[in-house]
């Protein structure tokens, strides 16, 4: 069967992908992606000269298909080359199970120096196991919890819940308590150029890493316009060692703390603890219920681990295949010195 044609994203575009995204993901999602869009694909700092690397699959007048990407820089072992995260791919459901899902990777994956997705559905899980991706898994989960409430479970019955409460309280005050901080820890606004310094110091200590320098980490924690972010560095003296991104959120089961994004020398035990201990405070004082991160780095999930934090289930499944260079067989394997957080690809929406 023929499939659809594959084609850049023009202006002219925008209404067609409004309907289809509707379809495919329903108002709520499409109103949410409406208001990120100009933000998201048109301020990118890394955007090639060309504008966003947006592909649509196309028969006759109709828009079918959707794969959009966001570009970044990637840190490989000290190297570093360019990639893209692909996100919001969408077919419509008639058109489904034809083939232009796979055909939209395939266009991507030609061009992408390194391709990139987070947070994947079974759907597209299954697509790229089809397109043999390097099966790599989801970014690990950990979350710290803080009061009594942290614990509860909706499915369970309230005096479950509430023997819950008893017994584990003990050990969450224990945890959960103030401890003081190592290092110097300043609220900003705004990331100037020391810390493209500290990405540039840092970057060699990760396999795979996202490069966080001033510009991007401005368009994307300080710019974003649909959610707001904390920001927090790390100093000792003037010298910036760090920073941590985070907010409060109110979700299902209470009141969690999202760390969202950091960076700190993966070997600065201290910093990285001190950065933590600042979150810590913060959410007891939003009256958060717990801290929830996502951390692929081994080294990272230890010291979390020291911290009171724990693992959980994860959702945010990772995908990725390096194609502008050759890397070793067992690449994809050995993933505790990438450095990935919920902060990648548009995850925190
Ligand atoms: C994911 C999606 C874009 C795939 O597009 P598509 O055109 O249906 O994909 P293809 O026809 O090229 O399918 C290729 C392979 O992907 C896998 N796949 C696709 N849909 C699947 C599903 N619903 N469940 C499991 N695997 C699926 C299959 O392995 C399939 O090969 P097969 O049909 O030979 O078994 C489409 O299903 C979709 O729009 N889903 C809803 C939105 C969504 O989940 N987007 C992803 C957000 S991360």
């Amino acid at each position: 069967m023929r499939v659809a044609d594959i084609v850049r994203f023009r202006d002219a575009d925008s209404r067609a992908v409004d309907l289809l995204y509707r379809r495919v993901f329903g108002h709520d999602a499409a109103s949410a992606s409406t208001l990120r869009w100009q933000w998201q694909y048109l301020q990118n700092p890394n955007n090639p000269p060309g504008g966003p690397a947006i592909w649509l699959a196309r028969e006759g007048p109709s828009v079918v298909g959707h794969f959009a990407t966001m570009p970044v820089r990637l840190a490989l072992n000290g190297a570093e080359i360019s990639g893209s995260w692909g996100m919001d791919v969408c077919v419509a459901p008639e058109r489904q199970r034809q083939g232009i899902g796979e055909a939209l990777v395939r266009t991507w994956d030609q061009q992408a120096g390194a391709g990139l997705g987070l947070g994947l559905s079974p759907a597209s899980q299954g697509l790229f196991r089809k397109l043999r991706w390097p099966g790599i898994g989801p970014v690990p989960c950990l979350v710290k919890p803080l009061s009594r409430r942290a614990l509860r479970n909706p499915r369970w019955p309230t005096p479950v819940n509430r023997l819950v409460s008893a017994v584990t309280w003990p050990f969450i005050r224990l945890v959960a308590r103030t401890r003081p901080l190592g290092a110097q820890v300043e609220p900003i606004r705004q990331f100037d150029e020391r810390f493209t310094e500290l990405w540039t110091a840092v970057a060699p200590a990760f396999g795979v890493a996202v490069r966080r320098d001033a510009p991007y980490l401005n368009w994307k924690f300080v710019e974003p316009p649909h959610v707001r972010y904390s920001i927090v560095a790390l100093k000792r003296d003037e010298a910036v060692c760090g920073y941590a991104v985070y907010r409060h959120a109110r979700q299902a089961l209470g009141r969690v703390t999202l760390l969202v994004d950091f960076l700190v020398d993966p070997g600065d035990r201290i910093g990285f603890e001190t950065l933590l201990r600042w979150v810590d405070r913060e959410a007891r004082a939003a009256d958060s219920d717990t801290i929830r991160v996502f951390s692929m780095h081994g080294g990272f999930r230890r010291l979390l681990r020291r911290s009171g934090y724990f693992g959980v289930k994860s959702t945010a499944v990772l995908a990725a295949k390096i194609n502008a260079v050759r890397v070793p067989d067992d690449f994809y394997k050995r993933t505790d010195d990438w450095h990935v957080t919920l902060g990648d690809s548009d995850q925190d929406r």
